[in-house]
């Protein structure tokens, strides 16, 4: 619980810096500086994590990365958190890519949930954004997901001005015949993505371009943490929601805690304070210890640093190193 009463049951915790796309709104062409590999968590690191966090009442963690998914030991981490008592569910932010082939052992190792990101429907479009090749893998990896029952199977949809604005109605028609939940996310800035004010569409430019088209679309209840607005097109079998960091943010509701890979713990996503629970893991200290560190970081949480102004102005990693993919280091 922070000062503000906000009660954190949601951890992400990113497995990886590395990821096999280089998508532009991400990170930069020739990639980041990666963390030496021995200054990353490692697999029983991030369990005993897991365990003392989830022992304080955190009930959903999300695996993030760069990419998580390329991790060798991924399914494997799945299966321990899958032993935690009292976690009710693991979930994974992915780009797709190496999703179909993993499916169906991180399934049965325990995977609930998945959330891929996927920016447009165009293969040439998709080639450009991301720098690399892989768009029928990511569609493969998304059939896969509701074909084994995930349901609904969110997609993570950054609407750029110029770049996919243009496929929002599209995307929509996505949600036809597919258990998805869609989400358009507003672009919001990071260190080195080229961000300006202008390639920024809002929330309420897209839900107008939709209720031109589709002006019967329902809105739906969502949880009061949720990060998304969800809506339903009658009749459709997804969805499709908006993800409004910039124009609406969220931050009251906010019940969310990072670990990056480097085994920071982070308390936002935008705020640039860290503690390294890394370090004092591998100088030994106690779970006591840990609990008083962890806690004492989640205190000095900040009401706000999302909403338009905030971001713009803040410097923050590049999303790759939060963990997002990505928003989550
Ligand atoms: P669910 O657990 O399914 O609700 O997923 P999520 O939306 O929390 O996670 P995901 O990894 O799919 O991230 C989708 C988008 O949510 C990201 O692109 C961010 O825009 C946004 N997001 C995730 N966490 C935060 C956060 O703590 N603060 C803000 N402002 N945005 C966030
Ligand atoms: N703005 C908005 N969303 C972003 N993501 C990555 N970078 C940005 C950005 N600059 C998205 C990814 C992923 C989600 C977790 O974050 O597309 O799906
Ligand atoms: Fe793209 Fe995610 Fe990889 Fe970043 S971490 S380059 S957003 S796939």
């Amino acid at each position: 619980m922070d000062s503000f009463g906000r009660h954190h049951n949601y951890l992400r915790i990113s497995l990886t810096e590395k990821c096999n796309l280089r998508c532009q709104y991400c990170m930069p062409e020739e990639g980041v500086q990666l963390t030496p590999k021995s200054e990353l968590l490692t697999a029983q690191e991030i369990i005993t994590l897991a365990r003392l966090f989830v022992k304080e009442g955190v009930e959903k963690i999300r695996l993030t990365g760069g990419e998580p998914l390329i991790r060798p030991d991924v399914v494997d981490i799945v299966g321990q958190l899958y032993k935690l008592e009292g976690l009710k569910t693991i979930a994974v932010t992915t780009n797709g890519i190496n999703l179909a082939r993993l499916l169906p052992r991180l399934k049965e190792a325990g995977l609930n949930a998945i959330n891929i990101s996927l920016d447009t429907l165009v293969p040439a479009k998709f080639e450009f954004i991301v720098r690399r090749k892989g768009f029928h893998k990511v569609m493969e990896g998304i059939h896969k997901a509701t074909e084994l029952g995930y349901h609904p199977v969110k997609v993570n949809c950054v609407v750029m001005r110029g770049f996919n604005e243009d496929e929002v109605l599209d995307f929509v028609d996505f949600t036809k015949d597919l258990p998805l939940d869609v989400r358009f996310i507003e672009y919001m800035p990071f260190d080195g993505n080229k961000w300006n004010f202008k390639k920024m569409v809002s929330y309420k430019e897209m839900l107008d371009t939709i209720k031109q088209r589709w002006p019967e679309l329902e809105r739906l209840p969502c949880e009061s943490s949720s990060t998304a607005k969800s809506y339903k097109v009658p009749h459709f079998q997804g969805q499709i929601s908006f993800i409004t960091s910039m124009s609406e943010h969220f931050c009251g509701s906010c019940n969310r805690l990072r670990i990056t890979a480097d085994g920071n713990l982070k308390v936002c996503l935008f705020g640039n304070s860290e503690v390294s629970l890394r370090d004092h893991l591998r100088s030994g200290a106690s779970e006591e210890e840990l609990i008083q560190i962890i806690g004492a970081a989640v205190g000095r949480k900040k009401k706000q640093h999302a909403g338009m102004f905030n971001i713009s102005r803040m410097k923050n990693r590049p999303m790759v190193l939060i963990g997002y993919c990505v928003f989550q280091k």
